[in-house]
């Protein structure tokens, strides 16, 4: 059949990112059909803070979607599935008007409202209901933040909504949101899957602002008119709740039981394990969620600063490399990657610590900044690059030992998102992680996983573990090598002891 004349159904995936926001059509066995990309920027009014405005994510999804609609023929668009970074506030009012800009997952500004937290519920209290201590980075520290700063602002609140559900909103007129996403607002009695009445009562927060939570295939609305006519979707097409990007990738990467994992390298970098019960760290080094399929959770690690920091480094000090890629008609991190990898482990002796943005696991603390440690004349680029790419990964190893030592089982392992894209970095994985590290034959991230949240909660599939049998497909795995394990060994020593031994030193910085 030719694609003109091809009526087959398919589906599309939205992932609603810190650069941009991917929209993407797939047929029902998770073919990739069109994809379009539309980037925005982050705004830093301050050190630590971050936000974005959810005019330009919307701005994004219409031409998104214009863009891979022009390339559906005549295919069914069957449904449609949420995912987005996590955490962000967004703030309505009565109208549905924006309130103020989001702030977003990855600002630190929140300190003192998390202490306010503590004092008003208890910490471990605030653990039992929310399954994590209180966090700068989530969303009901944003709230209590706007809530004491800009009084002006939060009295004339209205509805509050993380960014997928934000666009859902624009989509389909719907407040709603689902478990996901919501478990990562801080306000949700996690074991439970609701909102948690205790909290919002203490916090002041009025319970009827909040969207109403569903399990993430569920079906929360379908397009209404006004959004058909700007976005080029035909009215009526169901969107189901989807997931927290992390969420989404685990069903795009087939992580969706107990045992599988997933490590994702993009502007953050996650590890997202599957529970089949509620298992908490009460030093708060992980995050604990509810997953994307039913009746499950995740244990999640997130380093605020992973693809972030390279992309910092490649900005600001690889500006040689990035005109000899332009060049060469190449990616500037391909040619990053080579000086790299051309070098020894250790990166003739230099570490780097990578809180650009503070950190979160597995080290919760606002106030951290970046370290190179050991710098030397003898030092260039190379170096750089290579310890920026080795500070990232010992990261994701320490956050992977947190799992382990919480007895959450992880044999099998899947690298995903842009730092996927580097086959040295994967290898350094494996050989720290010391377990097979495994690519995906194709790699749609967020957005396929939402779109496969869409075919399973249309029907299409019985559920997400056939979802996933049908459409994930696995590329190359690579093996742990016992040797190189062995090189890094000492310099991940060495980079463990560092955070602690800076704390205070990163406290008293910040303070200046
Ligand atoms: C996870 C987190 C990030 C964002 C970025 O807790 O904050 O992974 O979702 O996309």
């Amino acid at each position: 059949m030719s694609a003109a004349n091809d009526t087959s159904a398919c589906l599309i995936g939205i992932d609603i990112g810190t650069s941009g926001t991917k929209s993407a059509l797939f047929a029902a066995d998770g073919t990739p059909v069109a994809s379009h990309t539309a980037e925005y920027p982050m705004a830093q009014p301050a050190n630590g803070w971050a936000e974005q405005d959810p005019q330009h994510w919307w701005n994004a999804v219409c031409e998104g979607l214009r863009a891979v609609l022009a390339q559906a023929g005549a295919r069914e668009i069957a449904g449609i599935g949420l995912s987005g970074q996590m955490h962000g506030l967004v703030m309505l009012d009565a109208g549905g008007n924006v309130l103020r800009p989001s702030i977003i997952w990855c600002d630190q500004r929140t300190e003192a409202e998390v202490a306010d937290m503590d004092r008003l519920i208890g910490h471990e209290k605030i653990i039992r209901i929310t399954a994590n201590p209180p966090m700068t980075g989530f969303t009901a520290a944003k709230i209590l933040w706007v809530q004491k700063n800009e009084p002006q602002v939060y009295e004339r609140c209205a509805h509050i909504l993380l960014p997928k559900d934000y666009i859902r909103y624009k989509l389909t007129g719907e407040f709603a949101t689902e478990v996901s996403d919501a478990s990562g607002m801080q306000l949700m009695d996690v074991p439970a899957r609701t909102w948690s009445g205790e909290l919002l009562s203490s916090f002041h927060i009025d319970s009827a602002w909040l969207p109403k939570i569903y399990e993430s295939q569920e079906i929360t609305g379908t397009v209404h008119a006004d959004a058909a006519k700007e976005t080029g979707l035909p009215a009526g097409t169901p969107v189901v709740g989807g997931a927290a990007d992390n969420a989404a990738a685990a069903v795009g990467t087939g992580v969706v039981m107990a045992g599988k994992a997933f490590t994702t390298i993009g502007s953050s970098a996650v590890i997202y394990a599957v529970s089949d019960e509620v298992k908490i760290d009460l030093a708060g080094r992980v995050h604990t969620l509810c997953a994307s399929v039913p009746g499950k959770w995740t244990v999640m690690s997130c380093t605020q600063g992973a693809g972030l920091s390279l992309k910092w480094l490649r900005d600001n000090v690889c500006t040689q490399e990035t005109i000899n890629a332009e060049k060469r008609g190449v990616d500037p991190y391909v040619l990053m990657d080579d000086m790299a990898e051309a070098l020894p482990i250790g990166a003739n002796r230099l570490l780097f610590l990578p809180y650009l943005m503070g950190e979160r696991s597995p080290h919760p603390d606002p106030d951290c900044r970046g370290v190179f440690f050991g710098l030397s004349a003898m030092h260039g680029r190379a170096e750089l690059i290579r310890a920026v790419m080795e500070g990232v990964a010992y990261s994701q190893l320490e956050c992977l030992n947190v799992f382990r030592e919480m007895g959450v089982p992880v044999d099998d392992m899947v690298l995903t998102g842009g730092g996927a894209k580097s086959p040295f970095w994967a290898q350094m994985l494996a050989d720290l992680y010391g377990v097979p590290v495994s690519a995906l034959a194709q790699d749609e991230g967020a957005a396929g996983g939402a779109a496969l949240l869409a075919a399973t909660g249309i029907g299409l599939y019985k559920d997400l573990a056939e979802a996933c049998e049908a459409a994930v497909k696995r590329g190359k795995t690579l093996t742990p090598d016992k040797e190189r394990s062995a090189q890094y060994a000492p310099f991940f020593e060495l980079y463990k002891k560092l955070y602690p031994d800076l704390t205070e030193d990163f406290r008293t910085l910040s303070s200046l």
